[in-house]
Order: structure tokens, then C-alpha cells, then sequence
């Protein structure tokens, strides 16, 4: 059957855990595994701009033995002049895998259902898997076994990282805490899906409105943009919002002595977090953004052995 991995759930605990092993395995051996040997393509959809993610999965791709292929869709017939449907039947037929940045995370699924081959999710208004995986494997090398950790996200806690964070960590074994302004936390089902996740793994599930009581004995602390993309007509309200949300030096004391900073980026210092943590000796921001082309090329390989 061919899998797709549209939000962080749509693995189990233990392919999950499978999949992080396998990246830490491609990152010693980086040029080993050759599932795209062919050379086949992969498809790599932007409707968002993007940094990190075109960059880690274009090389990743490469490493795999395959070609990425970037489709820029403001340039293609997708959106309003061809549907999601049609694209996904020609794209199937041609590429061996779909990895699609978009809006609205119902995109994804229709893609999934008419492609005939795997699609991952590179960023959706709902959920951002693949840099969850990257945040664990990165979490995995700095603290060890994921089950049992502290894990407080500080910030837009109704966001895609958020989201991500919440399922993924939760399918982890960990115990995950989020804090955010009243209108900017998770939504009730978002919550409860991954409470049942975490009644099996063993983690747990809690949700605050003030940072310091989420960041308590934390092992590791990230946090977001208050802005995310498609959000930019709500600056100013936002940027009232979120006062006092910023992870500061004062509020990383809350956490363990020895807890991680991380921030899937790009970063606006000053605003959700201060220059002085970010780029303090806590961080692992750059392990974590190397981290993204680890953690993909192990998922991709991984996918290619489902179908
Ligand atoms: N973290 C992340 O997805 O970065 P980009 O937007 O640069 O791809
Ligand atoms: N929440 C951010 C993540 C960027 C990688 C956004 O969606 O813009």
C-alpha cells in the first residue's frame, strides 16, 4: 500500500522511531542508500517560500541516487487553472515521490488520494512533520532516548509547528507542553488526538496560557514565529498579542540547567526569542536545520519501501 506522511501521525510510534535510527544511519554514511537509483525524480511543490526545506530536500534527494525536480507553482497550472486531482494523476505517473509546501492541509490529502505515489507534507497551514522528525533526531543526539523528555513549545501555540510538535512528540513517549496567548492555542481535537497518542507512548499532554508554567524542568524549549506564512496581514495585532511570549534568558531559567534551545527558523530575534538565547550556548539550531536533510532522506527512503 503506498503511505504518505501528511502530519506527523500518519507513523507509528514505532516506524517512527525506525525512521530516526535510519537517519542517524544516513548521517554517518550519507551516500550508502540508493533508493532512487535510476535516476528517478521527486517532485518538490512550493506554493510558500522556503529556505531550509528546498535546500535539504533537493540535496537529499541527490544523495539518494535520485533528481529533485522544483516546481515553483506560481509558474505551473496548479491553483486555480488545474486541480489538485489532475496534477497528482500526471505527477504519478512520472516521479517517484510528491513533497508539497501549501495553504490549506485538504490540498495534501487530495494529492495523497490521487497520486499513486508517496506524498509527504513539507509544510502545510496545519502541521509541519518533517521538521518534527528533524527537532526528535536532533533531540535523540543531545539528550539520548526521546521517551520521558520535557518538551515546552512557548509562543502561536495554534500554529503548524505547534500542531506537529503536539502529535509528534506525543507518538514520541514525550511528556509536551505548550504555552500561548487564549486565542492562539491548539484546537480542542488537535489536543485530544494527541492525549490518546500519549495514553499508549506513555507521554503526556499540557496546555497553558503563561510560558513560565509550561517551561518547568523542561528538557528542551523551542519556539516559532508569531507570524507564520499567509499570517502577514496580521502583524500589528499579532505583535500585541504576543507580548510577554518572547523566550528570553530569564524565562530559559525556568527549564533544566541543561535544557536545549531549538527554533525551526527563520527566527526574528526580539520577538519570539531574545539574540542572547538563540545564540547562546543552549541552542542547537544549526544541528537542527543540518538535521532536516537526515531526517527526509530517511523518511523518503523509508516511504520507498512501503509501495
Ligand atoms: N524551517 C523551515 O521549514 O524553513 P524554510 O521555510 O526555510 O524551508
Ligand atoms: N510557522 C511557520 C513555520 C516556518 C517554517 C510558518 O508556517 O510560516
Amino acid at each position: 500500500m503506498v503511505r504518505h506522511f501528511l502530519k506527523d501521525d500518519d507513523v507509528t510510534p514505532v516506524e517512527q522511531a525506525a525512521i530516526l535510527n535510519l537517519a542517524l544511519q544516513m548521517k554517518q554514511a550519507p551516500y550508502a542508500h540508493r533508493p532512487f537509483d535510476g535516476p528517478k525524480t521527486v517532485a518538490l511543490i512550493f506554493d510558500k517560500t522556503s529556505t531550509r526545506t528546498r535546500v535539504s530536500f533537493a540535496v537529499g534527494v541527490a544523495d539518494l541516487g535520485g533528481v529533485p525536480l522544483i516546481i515553483d507553482s506560481a509558474t505551473s497550472q496548479m491553483g486555480g487553472k488545474e486541480s489538485v486531482a489532475d496534477t497528482a494523476k500526471v505527477l504519478g505517473r512520472q516521479v517517484a515521490q510528491i513533497v508539497w509546501r501549501t495553504y490549506a492541509h485538504s490540498g495534501l490529502e487530495e494529492m495523497a488520494a490521487n497520486s499513486g505515489v508517496p506524498v509527504i507534507n513539507s509544510l502545510s497551514d496545519d502541521y509541519h512533520p518533517c521538521q518534527i522528525l528533524a527537532d526528535l533526531l536532533t533531540i535523540k543526539e543531545h539528550k539520548g532516548d526521546l521517551a520521558g523528555l520535557k518538551i515546552a513549545y512557548v509562543g502561536d501555540a495554534s500554529n503548524n509547528m505547534a500542531n506537529s510538535y503536539l502529535l509528534g512528540c506525543a507518538t514520541a513517549g514525550m511528556h509536551i507542553s505548550v504555552a500561548g496567548p487564549a486565542n492562539y492555542l491548539p484546537a480542542h481535537g488537535v489536543v485530544a488526538h494527541a492525549e490518546a497518542i500519549a495514553a499508549k507512548t506513555g507521554g503526556s499532554v499540557s496546555v497553558y496560557g503563561e510560558p513560565t508554567a509550561a517551561i518547568m524542568d523542561a528538557d528542551v524549549v523551542v519556539t516559532d514565529t508569531w507570524i507564520s506564512m499567509g499570517q502577514e496581514s496580521e502583524k500589528e495585532q499579532r505583535m500585541q498579542d504576543f507580548a510577554g511570549y518572547t523566550v528570553d534568558a530569564n524565562l530559559m531559567k525556568r527549564a533544566k540547567s541543561n535544557a536545549i534551545f531549538m527554533h525551526c527558523l527563520p527566527a526574528y530575534r526580539g520577538y519570539e526569542v531574545s539574540a542572547e538565547v538563540i545564540d547562546g550556548p543552549q541552542s542547537v539550531i544549526w544541528d537542527e536545520a543540518e538535521n532536516r536533510l537526515h531526517a527526509q532522506k530517511a523518511l523518503m527512503s523509508w516511504l520507498s519501501q512501503q509501495v
